[in-house]
């Protein structure tokens, strides 16, 4: 799984104990899922090429590095992905943003989409923002969207994934980068990631 990046960092692995405890309540969780997004961000970044942006100081005009913020594209995949929204933007203030929502099928754990408003992606990068790769239906599904738009790049940044959902998409998407907090276990028989943080999307938004 050569694609798959699982960040380490003790920072990280501190916040994501905080959101697996079954005490942590809604409002702590969106927290927890915006820093952690803010984490993996930085990394995601971390070997992106700057350009030299003049820009008016003090002493007249220089050059200086910069990142042209424009260019990336935030993709949370609702519900479970939006609260990773936040911290993202913290990171990119002039970021786009563009909005997937797609259910899993309780029973068939097909994924199903049922909203799409994600701008013209042409020359952009895509970052995708879903806590969960489970089955990787959802993230599969999205990124087959996403491509459909032909940007430069795709990113995926989630929190938790199964073994199984992480190999699914390293195979069938090669070309995307996933930037992981945690890789679990394995997935139960309801398609649930073990130990996992229960149904993230619930946890979030208390239903
Ligand atoms: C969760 C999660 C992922 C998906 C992962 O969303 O946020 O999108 O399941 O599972 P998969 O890898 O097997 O597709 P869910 O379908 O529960 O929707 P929600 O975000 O609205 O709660």
């Amino acid at each position: 799984m050569k694609n798959i990046i699982k960040v380490e960092h003790p920072v990280l692995s501190n916040i994501v104990t905080k959101l697996r405890d079954i005490n942590t309540d809604s409002y702590l969780f969106r927290k927890y899922l915006a820093e952690i997004s803010r984490i993996l961000l930085l990394e995601a970044l971390k070997n992106v090429k700057t350009v030299e942006k003049e820009t008016e100081i003090w002493i007249g005009k220089f050059k200086f590095p910069a990142l042209i913020e424009e260019n990336y594209v935030f993709i949370p995949i609702m519900r479970a992905g939006l609260p990773m929204l936040d911290g993202v933007f913290e990171v990119l203030k002039n970021a786009q943003a563009g909005f997937l929502a797609i259910k899993r099928n309780e029973k068939t754990l097909e994924s199903v989409l049922y909203y799409d408003r994600v701008p013209p992606l042409k020359g952009k990068t895509a970052v995708i923002l879903d806590p969960m790769v489970a089955t990787g239906g959802s993230l599969d599904y999205a990124v087959n969207v996403i491509k459909e738009k032909n940007p430069e790049k795709i990113v995926s940044l989630n929190v938790i994934g199964a073994p199984e959902g992480l190999s699914r998409i390293s195979e069938k998407h090669p070309d995307i980068t996933v930037y992981i907090a945690e890789i679990d276990e394995k997935l139960n028989d309801k398609g649930f990631i073990i130990p996992g943080i229960g149904d993230a999307g619930d946890r979030a938004f208390r239903t």
